[in-house]
């Protein structure tokens, strides 16, 4: 959506054409969102605006087929090192020799994940917060292998998207999640203790520390499903580290299929 909406032609590749359907109706929602505040006294140039975004941006469920004709790929699937792995490696003999691969990865090695390419060189990642027409920042990774014209390449697509890039090193978590994740853990973990109710501890972060979402929503609204991967991926890394260390509470709620907002539950309830 972002890289559409400044002049971008996007191809967004999914699944299956229902998944598409879904996301592209996403898409016109947020971009209603974002034209009625961006054009507020101007609802035609909003009109034009939402159309022309739309015009750059087209589907297909085939990656293989697309890739030939793209500079810069932008990898979001599920966060698992090994499909990961499958579709970087499938695309690395398809795509040109220019071509950019980026992975927005809040979890996984963006090394391990360019070593399935033979272009570790034009390789690094690019890390969007959610939701990404409102969140500004980029966080852009570069690996030892990735090279100074690819960073800048990233950099400069971040800037050209409307966004803040900052530059990071191919650590767990980079910056945000690194600090961010073990903040919202350790508010499970107080919940957990039964030291604060949930409803207590996110006014508390919201009213006394001045952040947008308390812990308990900002969960639900990243996905408990994506929490839990985080976690267990650093557990797994770092077993000693307490601040990594899984909690019964939330394992409980994902096996429970409560994912948070996309479910309709997770700590808390939605309509
Ligand atoms: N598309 C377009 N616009 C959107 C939007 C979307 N998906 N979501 C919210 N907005 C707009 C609303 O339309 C509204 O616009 P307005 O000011 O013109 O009315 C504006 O954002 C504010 O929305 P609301 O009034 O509904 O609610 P808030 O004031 O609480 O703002 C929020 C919503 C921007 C999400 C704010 O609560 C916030 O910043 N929350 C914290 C988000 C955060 O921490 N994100 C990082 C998560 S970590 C991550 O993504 C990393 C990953 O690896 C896990």
């Amino acid at each position: 959506q972002v890289a559409a909406a400044s002049g971008h032609t996007v191809v967004l590749v999914d699944q299956s054409e229902e998944i598409l359907k879904k996301s592209t109706k996403g898409i016109e929602e947020s971009l209603k969102r974002v034209t009625k505040k961006k054009f507020a006294d101007k609802p035609e140039a909003g009109a034009e605006f939402i159309e022309k975004t739309l015009k750059n941006l087209t589907t297909s469920t085939d990656a293989v087929a697309v890739v030939h004709s793209t500079d810069l790929v932008i990898e979001a699937i599920v966060e698992n090192q090994e499909i990961k792995n499958e579709l970087f490696k499938r695309l690395d003999k398809f795509a040109p020799e220019h071509t950019i691969f980026a992975s927005n990865t809040s979890s996984l090695q963006i090394t391990q994940l360019a070593n399935s390419t033979t272009r570790q060189d034009r390789f690094g990642g690019l890390h969007f917060f959610n939701p990404v027409p409102m969140m500004k920042l980029v966080e852009v990774i570069k690996t030892p292998m990735t090279s100074q014209k690819t960073f800048e390449s990233l950099v400069d697509f971040s800037k050209a998207v409307g966004k803040s890039p900052v530059s990071c090193k191919d650590t767990p978590g980079f910056i945000v999640n690194r600090l961010l994740v073990p903040y919202m853990m350790e508010a499970v973990r107080l919940f957990e203790r039964g030291d604060a109710s949930k409803e207590d501890i996110d006014v508390a972060m919201k009213l006394g520390a001045g952040y947008p979402m308390g812990p308990f929503e900002l969960l639900d609204y990243v996905g408990l499903d994506t929490s839990k991967y985080i976690i267990d991926g650093w557990h797994s890394l770092e077993p000693n580290n307490p601040l990594f260390a899984p909690s019964p509470l939330l394992n409980k709620l994902v096996q429970e299929k409560k994912l948070g907002k996309k479910t309709g539950e997770g700590f808390y309830k939605y309509n």
